[in-house]
């Protein structure tokens, strides 16, 4: 069963020194059996992010929140050169493992992935940016990882700043969050979306904390039934067959989401929001929202 008390986070501190809420390995060891069918899931948004990258002549991508691994690979098996980081050692595993399995293929051997967090990350990985990215790419609703500590979101801007660093001129950043606006008005997460698709996420229960009147934080209480998961997806050290895992969220509105990347990429920029990778006038309550971000190829 959930707790009923909201605990915002696990206790584990990544040795990069941001909070890293899948310390405790819980999600970790679950997540590709959350993620669904690897195929299925990028397929959702493969064409479009793929044909998106190509119409620009995107090669060298950087993936912020890698995580497992899972849209870094899909870039690498589609011939671009993928440079992947992730605050948490616990989910970077999965990835490290699948670039030493496929270690022979040229594209996986070159597969960089550090451990680093978007707080310090343009000093983290100066030296792999250089004149900066085709593309950044942060998916799969993780950047509302990234909690309000100081109640100003001066935090959610420095990283921005930082992803906005790692850009090239002219190149873009593709960055997305959960329909929060939605979530506020239903009180209601769904279990199936574009990204996380699994048969076996019976239920997301959600939380929300407000903070003087404004909602601050949303909890997600995520509960798997991986009791007829295939094994080679299972992590030899499950041994219960339901898994439950909770993460918090930063609920970004769609407006003032918008306003922070237009201070952090400036008035030059041009940017576009789609809706489940779809225009938003062809849906009509998204699950998701994708902006894309083009920084000014002029250097003020
Ligand atoms: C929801 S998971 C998504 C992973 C992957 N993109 C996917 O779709 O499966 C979010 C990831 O963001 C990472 N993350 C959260 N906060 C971070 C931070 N401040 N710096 C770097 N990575 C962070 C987490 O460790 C986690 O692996």
């Amino acid at each position: 069963m959930a707790e009923n008390t909201i605990t915002t986070r696990s206790l584990g501190i990544a040795s990069e020194g941001v909070k890293d809420q899948y310390a405790d390995g819980k999600a970790a060891k679950v997540w590709q059996i959350f993620i669904g069918d690897k195929k299925s899931r990028t397929q959702n948004y493969k064409n479009f992010l793929v044909g998106l990258l190509k119409k620009h002549g995107c090669k060298r991508i950087l993936d912020v929140a890698c995580g497992t691994g899972i849209d870094s690979i899909m870039l690498l098996e589609e011939g671009f050169e993928v440079v992947s980081i992730d605050a948490s050692d616990k989910m970077l595993k999965y990835a490290l493992k699948e670039r030493w399995n496929r270690r022979r293929e040229e594209s996986f051997d070159k597969w960089i992935i550090e451990e680093a967090n978007w707080i310090t990350l343009y000093d983290d990985i100066e030296d792999l940016v250089g004149n900066g990215f085709d593309a950044v790419i942060c998916l799969g609703n993780s950047f509302a990882h990234l909690l309000d500590n100081f109640g100003d979101q001066r935090e959610q801007m420095q990283a921005l700043r930082n992803f906005e660093k790692c850009v090239k001129p002219g190149g873009l950043l593709l960055i997305d969050h959960r329909n929060y606006d939605d979530i506020m008005d239903t009180g209601k997460t769904a279990t199936k979306c574009i990204y996380y698709n699994s048969q076996h996420t019976t239920d997301i229960k959600t939380s929300v904390l407000y903070v003087a009147g404004r909602p601050a934080l949303v909890t997600l209480d995520y509960l798997i039934d991986i009791s007829s998961a295939d094994d080679d997806k299972r992590d030899t050290i499950i041994e219960d067959s339901i898994s439950e895992f909770r993460l918090s969220y930063y609920p970004h509105r769609l407006r003032v989401f918008k306003e922070m990347l237009r201070k952090a990429f400036g008035e030059n920029a041009t940017s576009k929001i789609y809706g489940d990778f779809k225009e938003l006038d062809d849906i009509e309550v998204p699950n998701f929202y994708i902006h894309v971000v083009e920084k000014s190829s002029t250097i003020f």
